[in-house]
């Protein structure tokens, strides 16, 4: 199982023929692909998000119920940091990977709605998005401001606003802990880790699941399976190939590799 660092190029060139050849390739991203936009990441010792807010008073229905402003002014917060973002070289060489084999399943755990601001015509969004907000009561969808609230603070407090429906709270249309991933999502990149015949793993710490679960099925599948993380995860044992690097030095220089004659970037 090679580790391939970013420094010491070239990537394995059987990598490289197994990515040209491939039929249907699963990408699977995740905090990690975004971090190079200015997004945290959840587990970053540093400035992870789950290391500075506690997830049981922000990402749970109960914490809703309890204090709808507080939960729904740190959503808004993180929307509007994601909307003053922008997606970086890692989200747009995923996109140009969609011309250039016959088949791409893209799955990501973010919400951040950064893959298709890059060009990414259809994203498996497993946890939901920052920017399909909800009635909590009816489910009728709410339409966000398209652009960054006046939330400036991190920890302010917004009452959310309500559904003109039903006058029920909206609330974020993320999946929070305890909650269900949505059917026809999960179903689809199940689908497709049965049938993929590469995966690239991105950003991810591969703890959460069921989405850690994708890679596993498609290595069983028999399946290659391509880590790109700067970091050790739990998937480093298992991966066909580790390419050790940020997604955005990895990602570009994996298709420019692949596929020299098209000139990437
Ligand atoms: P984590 O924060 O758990 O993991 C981020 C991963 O990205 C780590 O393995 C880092 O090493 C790696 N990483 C950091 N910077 C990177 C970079 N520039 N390029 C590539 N990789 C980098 O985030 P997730 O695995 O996405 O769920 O977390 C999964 C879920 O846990 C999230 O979707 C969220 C959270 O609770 C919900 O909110 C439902």
């Amino acid at each position: 199982m090679p580790t391939t660092s970013h420094k010491t190029e070239p990537y394995p060139s059987e990598l490289l023929a197994r990515l040209r050849t491939c039929r249907h390739l699963l990408v699977l991203t995740g905090a990690g692909v975004s971090q190079e936009s200015g997004i945290p990441t959840f587990r970053d010792a540093l400035n992870g998000l789950w290391g500075r807010f506690d997830p049981a008073q922000l990402a749970t229905q109960e914490a809703f119920d309890a204090d709808p402003a507080l939960v729904w002014g740190w959503y808004e917060w993180r929307r509007s940091q994601v909307l003053l973002c922008e997606p970086n070289p890692a989200h747009w060489a995923i996109a140009a990977l969609a011309d250039r084999v016959p088949r791409l399943t893209l799955v990501t755990q973010n919400v951040d709605g950064l893959h298709q601001r890059a060009g990414s015509p259809s994203v498996l969004e497993l946890h939901g998005s920052l920017h399909r907000p909800y009635c909590r009561d009816c489910g009728h969808p709410h339409v966000p401001a398209d652009r960054p609230c006046d939330v400036a603070l991190e920890g302010a407090s917004l009452p959310p606003p309500r559904c003109e429906r039903c006058r029920g709270p909206i609330r974020p249309g993320v999946v929070w802990f305890g909650e269900a991933l949505p059917r026809d999502v999960w179903d689809a990149a199940e689908t497709a880790a049965r049938d993929c015949d590469l995966v690239l793993v991105v950003g991810t710490s591969a703890l959460v699941y069921p989405a850690a679960e994708l890679p596993l099925t498609a290595l069983a599948r028999g399946a290659v399976v391509v880590q790109i993380n700067p970091d050790r995860t739990d998937l480093d044992d298992l991966a066909t190939f580790r390419l050790r690097g940020t997604a955005a030095q990895v990602l570009p220089e994996l298709v420019r590799q692949a596929w020299p004659e098209a000139g990437f970037g």
